[in-house]
């Protein structure tokens, strides 16, 4: 049976801060931001702005693009790490909004769940609600699965400039127009770890950011095995000698915290798969450098990051690797029109994975490239921590959907903040109703309650 992915939305905020004016008021090259980790713009959410609406928002997107009725959908899953409440479920939060604009209890028969697993909760929301299509449980029915987050750091932090805020639905079903996903070859990794998390009652992470960044690629690697394995076990892909499975794989999609972690994760990963192929001798004879092996090459993730000298050498032969011929053939074929949305927008948590792929199939299809019959591989990663690796193939049907995408006219007209405006609000020293912005045609949040019976119920209302 063909799953997969039916129909995108998203919904971005259109708040946002310039990386330029950040990098001046913190001190910072603006090139740092720009050129060294890809960011120009982060968008922010306003007063009455909210995960929970932001993901209600590309739901009723998607409900209306793709014209359906409460009645089509079975299950609607929320999968966030900017979770509103310890034990209700964003969805249902979600549902209530919906309910204002189709009725009451128009969703009354829909499951679903909150997921969390950092970044990483999308993509197992994803899978686990096509496994309720394959296992004919769904009726005919589709499922609605949304990642929403607010990406938020503390002011001064080196993760502050790795902020940003959107929703992305997707509408998953046996029919999908866009995208089926390859069965059987889904593959995940995990462990135990502290690189990022965020303990119970506050508001940012806890970050070790260099750390973080070296698992994402060790655990989406190791997820990329597994897939290996079973691509070739079940006959989807057959290599011939001097070939790796990356050859197969015509769009890659990675986790996007920023967009040029993508292409650290990228070159990591062509490293691993090229090391033992005939080609890697030509490369490194080209570079006139051999690939530094760290003191302890079985040491840990500390005792790697500990070791100066190699990380220095490491660092330079990457450098020097991603200027090579046939590094930046596969960067621009495989994955550049992925970043371009996160260069606008920035870091979505869950959601970033996804607006990589809504990236990927606009700016390709604005190239004029052929994308049907193409396989879109996707490195899923959540600190914590966990990777998912799994791809897809692009559906004939892909242009009805992709045409109409224009992530400028999407996100609507854009207001940039100031730094007074941005730390106001990212210091919440503005109620909800001390919005910047006048909103129309979404949901936003009107009220919080204090008083202790009724503490934290949150009020939504449809701005028309
Ligand atoms: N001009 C151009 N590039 C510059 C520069 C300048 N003036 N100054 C620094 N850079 C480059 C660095 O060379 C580096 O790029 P490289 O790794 O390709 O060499 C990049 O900018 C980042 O600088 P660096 O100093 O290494 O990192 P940082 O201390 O600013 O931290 C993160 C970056 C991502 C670790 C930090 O923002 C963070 O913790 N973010 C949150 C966690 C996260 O996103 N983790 C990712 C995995 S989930």
């Amino acid at each position: 049976m063909a799953v997969g992915i039916d129909d995108i939305a998203l919904y971005i905020p259109r708040l946002f801060v310039d990386a330029r004016d950040f990098a001046k008021a913190r001190g910072m090259d603006p090139d740092k931001l720009q050129r060294g980790l890809g960011i120009s713009k982060m968008a922010m959410v306003d007063t009455n702005q909210d995960p929970a609406c932001m993901a209600a928002n590309a739901c009723l997107r998607i409900m209306e693009r793709s014209k359906l009725a409460p009645k089509d959908v079975g299950r609607l899953y929320v999968a966030t790490e900017s979770s509103l409440d310890e034990s209700k479920a964003m969805n249902s939060y979600v549902i209530g909004m919906l309910e204002q604009i189709y009725g009451d209890d128009s969703f009354g028969h829909c499951g679903g769940i909150e997921c969390k697993f950092a970044c990483v909760s999308g993509s197992y929301a994803l899978y686990d609600n096509s496994n309720w299509i394959r296992a004919g449980e769904s009726g005919g029915k589709s499922a609605i699965v949304v990642v929403s987050d607010i990406a938020k750091y503390d002011l001064g932090s080196s993760g502050e400039y790795t902020q940003g805020a959107g929703a992305i639905a997707m509408l998953v079903n046996d029919n999908p127009r866009i995208m089926q996903f390859d069965p059987k070859v889904t593959s995940t990794s995990i462990k135990n770890e502290y690189d990022f998390y965020r303990p119970f009652g506050k508001e940012t992470p806890i970050v070790h950011g260099q750390y973080s960044n070296l698992l994402y690629m060790i655990q989406v690697k190791k997820a990329l095995m597994s897939y290996k394995e079973k691509a070739l076990s079940t006959g989807l892909m057959k290599l011939k000698e001097g070939e790796t499975i990356l050859d197969y794989i015509d769009f890659l999609n990675m986790h996007l915290p920023y967009s040029n972690m993508g292409k650290k994760a990228l070159s990591y990963l062509i490293r691993h798969e090229w090391r033992k192929l005939p080609r890697w001798k030509k490369i490194i004879e080209k570079m006139g450098m051999e690939e530094p092996i760290p003191k302890d090459p079985r040491g840990t993730i500390e005792s790697v990051l500990a070791d100066s000298e190699f990380m220095a050498k490491d660092h330079e032969f990457t450098k020097k690797f991603a200027k090579t011929e046939e590094f930046q053939d596969v960067y621009e074929q495989k994955l550049a029109s992925s970043l371009i949305a996160s260069q606008m927008i920035g870091n979505l948590y869950t959601a970033s994975l996804y607006l990589g792929f809504r990236s990927c199939l606009e700016f390709e299809f604005q190239k004029g490239t052929d994308l049907e019959g193409k396989r879109v591989g996707f490195g899923s990663y959540g600190s914590g921590s966990s990777a998912m690796v799994f791809s897809g193939v692009i559906a004939p049907e892909y242009k009805e959907i992709v045409k109409d995408m224009n992530l400028e006219s999407e996100m609507g007209n854009r207001i940039k903040l100031s730094l007074e405006e941005y730390e106001e609000i990212h210091e919440n020293k503005r109620g909800p109703n001390e919005n910047l912005l006048d909103s129309k045609k979404e949901f936003v949040l009107v009220d919080v309650e204090s008083s202790p019976e009724i503490k934290g119920q949150r009020k939504y209302i449809y701005k028309e």
